[in-house]
């Protein structure tokens, strides 16, 4: 079943270049610069009848909601709002008018975004899913969605569903788009792309040896900082998710800029600080974020892009993932944080596919 893996949740991370092809399979129109979604249900009429999104979810789902609301914001011009699903069930009833609501989940099962998604409707909103498991409750209850067909998840930590929900976020903005302002051209360069991520997750994954080496570093601190701004930010709330789960070491994803508003104070030598610092038209503005750290200590691992600026000045360690579209750069540098979070809970001899006070699906309030 592991199939030489030692846990799910490593053979899951190693997945993903095909978990991310099986969500893309059949999808991407190149020539168009289009995404074919027929499950989505929507007409091009009601597509452009929408002026907002307002996409659902609870953990990991709800990072790739953050991710995506970048997404569909610069694809198809659409302002986003992003909610936990268990906030916005008990919210004041404010009518939802030409909205289209996403409700995100691996499981299609969690009870707080099915609740939310039923209230998202009751209030006048459109609703789809971004779903892996079909036929799933959350499946049934929306008028059309997006099938992740990243095969099963087993391991609690979500790993793979995160990089098929945001390719099916990037293929919704990018179908959104195309029917509103975005040119066959934009479409295309974007289609590009997402065609090459598989083959540079793969790439990605050649990080292994060199993160399990830095778990070593990392693996009795009990606290952990991730940073990232821009798309970024939900990435480092995402690697910060991870450790917590399976290796319960204390871990925050902050926006790289808020440091100065308070948790700097927390900085010492000690500190493990992670940076998701992508290629970005954000760098350098990141790039200041982090010599703010340096010069009060921190341990840094900065996660950037390959052919990028040399950072040994304000960095301890470096890895790079390949080049992308901006926008795409979060399906790469997810993957040396979930594999830093594996190595660090193996190092740390925690259950890593069943963390404990911990089920794969929530399916109580
Ligand atoms: O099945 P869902 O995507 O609806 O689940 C949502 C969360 O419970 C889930 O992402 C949880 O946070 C994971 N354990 C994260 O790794």
């Amino acid at each position: 079943e592991l199939g030489g893996y030692a846990h799910f949740m490593q053979k899951e991370i190693f997945e993903q270049p095909e978990s991310l092809r099986n969500t893309l399979r059949g999808r991407l129109m190149r020539d168009e610069g289009d995404a074919r979604l027929n499950g989505l249900q929507l007409t091009d009429e009601e597509i452009r009848s929408f002026d907002r999104v307002l996409i659902l979810g609870c953990g990991t789902s709800w990072h790739s909601a953050l991710v995506g609301r970048h997404f569909i914001e610069t694809l198809a011009g659409l302002p986003v709002d992003v909610e936990y699903a268990s906030e916005f069930r008990y919210q004041r009833p404010l009518p939802l008018k030409n909205t289209l609501a996403v409700a995100v989940s691996q499981s299609g099962e969690t009870a707080d975004t099915l609740e939310a998604m039923k209230a998202a409707r009751e209030r006048g909103a459109r609703v789809v899913g971004v779903v892996n498991a079909v036929g799933s409750s959350i499946a049934r209850e929306a008028h059309g969605g997006i099938y992740l067909h990243a095969g099963p998840e087993v391991g609690v930590a979500s790993t793979k569903a995160f990089t098929s929900q945001l390719a099916a976020l990037l293929l919704l903005g990018l179908h959104l788009g195309r029917r509103r302002s975005l040119t066959v051209e934009q479409g295309r360069e974007v289609v590009e792309a997402m065609a090459a991520l598989p083959a540079m997750i793969e790439q990605t994954l050649k990080l292994d040896d060199e993160l399990a080496r830095i778990a070593l570093t990392f693996s009795e601190a009990s606290n952990a900082l991730y940073l990232g701004r821009g798309v970024s930010f939900p990435v480092a709330l995402e690697g910060a998710l991870k450790l917590k789960e399976v290796s319960y070491a204390h871990a925050e994803g902050y926006p790289a800029a808020e440091l100065k508003h308070g948790p700097i104070a927390l900085i010492d030598d000690d500190m493990p600080v992670i940076v998701v610092a992508p290629a970005d038209h954000i760098f350098s503005k990141v790039v200041s974020n982090v010599q703010e750290v340096r010069a009060r200590g921190g341990q840094i691992l900065v996660i950037t892009t390959e052919g990028n600026r040399d950072l040994s000045a304000v960095a301890d360690r470096e890895v790079a993932v390949p080049a992308t579209h901006e926008l795409l750069s979060p399906l790469l540098t997810v993957v040396p944080l979930q594999l830093l979070a594996y190595h660090i809970a193996v190092l740390r001899g925690c259950d890593v596919d069943r963390p404990r006070n911990l089920a794969k699906s929530v399916t109580v309030e």
